[in-house]
């Protein structure tokens, strides 16, 4: 008789335990989709390619022709990006869930438009091949950096970093290294208040040196053949004479339009990848 509170109270102590476990899961899975409603009415849409090239020309003053990013990690790449992740960050940061001062105007309504003129730039910038190059780490300590991927990262962000276009996962493969730096630090101190939870959770522990060799290793993640472009490719939906903030290249090498040639900008590949 007298175990018969202590059971009760153990039981509803758990049963509170377990409400509370599955109201953070589901603020977790809220977390990690939509937070606008332009964002919703952006994905009911059926986007129209041709009118997200031509909002696309206004972009690519900054993300260049191409959409490949520089590799100082200034610019991300976004070619190839998924469709809702694009839409998702572009809603974010009109919103102001995500700092990026330098594009935030350009997304203002009166200036990127509404929701489907951020699905139709959404659908022509997924559909842009990705590059052939980007930047990577120095490639140090890539066993321990697979090791935290596999067991930190794969699950949400996939086996080779192909994200999830259904669940909002973005691609980080082929992705710049500096760029992934610096998001994975703005998403750990939560500079980067868009970011899903459980990823900050994840890893909110981490030291600099783990950061620093689980985005090496994810650097060198290659995107599937079918959606990188050739060496030679080049976007014929712009003029050559189109000039963008960060040059893509002339003819071949790489350079910056303020440091000109730079010796990392030169293709490395392949890029290779310590077992
Ligand atoms: C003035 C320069 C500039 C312009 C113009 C600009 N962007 Fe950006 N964009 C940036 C910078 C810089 C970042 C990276 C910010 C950061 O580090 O968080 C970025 C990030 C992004 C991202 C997020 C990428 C990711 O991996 O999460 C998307 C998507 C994007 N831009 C799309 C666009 C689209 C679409 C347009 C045109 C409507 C546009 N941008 C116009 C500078 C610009
Ligand atoms: C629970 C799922 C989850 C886990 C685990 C996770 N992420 Fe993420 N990650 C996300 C989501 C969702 C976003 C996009 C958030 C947003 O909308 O801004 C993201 C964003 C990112 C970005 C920014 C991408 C960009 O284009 O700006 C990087 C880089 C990243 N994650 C790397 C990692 C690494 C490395 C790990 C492992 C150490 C990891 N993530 C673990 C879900 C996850």
């Amino acid at each position: 008789m007298k175990r018969k509170p202590l059971l009760q109270a153990v039981s509803v102590a758990l049963g509170f335990i377990l409400t509370t476990c599955s109201v953070q899961a589901m603020e977790t899975e809220k977390d990690s989709k939509i937070t606008t409603k332009l964002e919703e009415e952006a994905l009911a849409l059926k986007p129209n390619i041709d009118n997200g090239r031509q909002i696309y020309e206004m972009c690519a003053v900054c993300h260049s022709p191409h959409g490949w990013g520089t590799p100082d990690g200034r610019y991300p790449q976004i070619a190839g990006q998924h469709y809702n992740v694009i839409i998702k960050q572009l809603g974010d940061i009109r919103a102001g869930n995500r700092d990026n001062p330098t594009m935030y105007p350009f997304t203002l309504p009166n200036v990127l438009g509404g929701a489907q003129d951020l699905a139709d730039v959404a659908a022509y910038i997924e559909q842009l091949p990705m590059s052939p190059f980007n930047d990577v780490g120095p490639g140090f300590d890539l066993s321990y950096g697979k090791e935290l991927y596999k067991e930190h990262c794969e699950e949400c962000h996939g086996k080779e970093g192909e994200g999830d276009n259904k669940e909002f996962y973005p691609r980080i493969q082929g992705q710049h290294f500096t760029y992934l730096l610096r998001q994975m630090r703005w998403i750990q101190i939560e500079k980067r208040r868009n970011a899903d939870k459980t990823m900050v959770k994840q890893i909110h522990r981490f030291s600099g040196r783990d950061i620093h060799s689980v985005i090496d290793y994810t650097s060198r993640l290659r995107p599937p053949a079918d959606k990188v472009a050739k060496p030679d490719w080049r976007n014929r939906d712009f003029p050559d004479s189109f000039v963008s903030v960060p040059r893509t290249f002339i003819d071949g090498p790489w350079w910056d339009s303020t440091w000109g040639p730079h010796p990392r900008w030169v293709p490395m590949q392949p890029i290779p990848m310590i077992e």
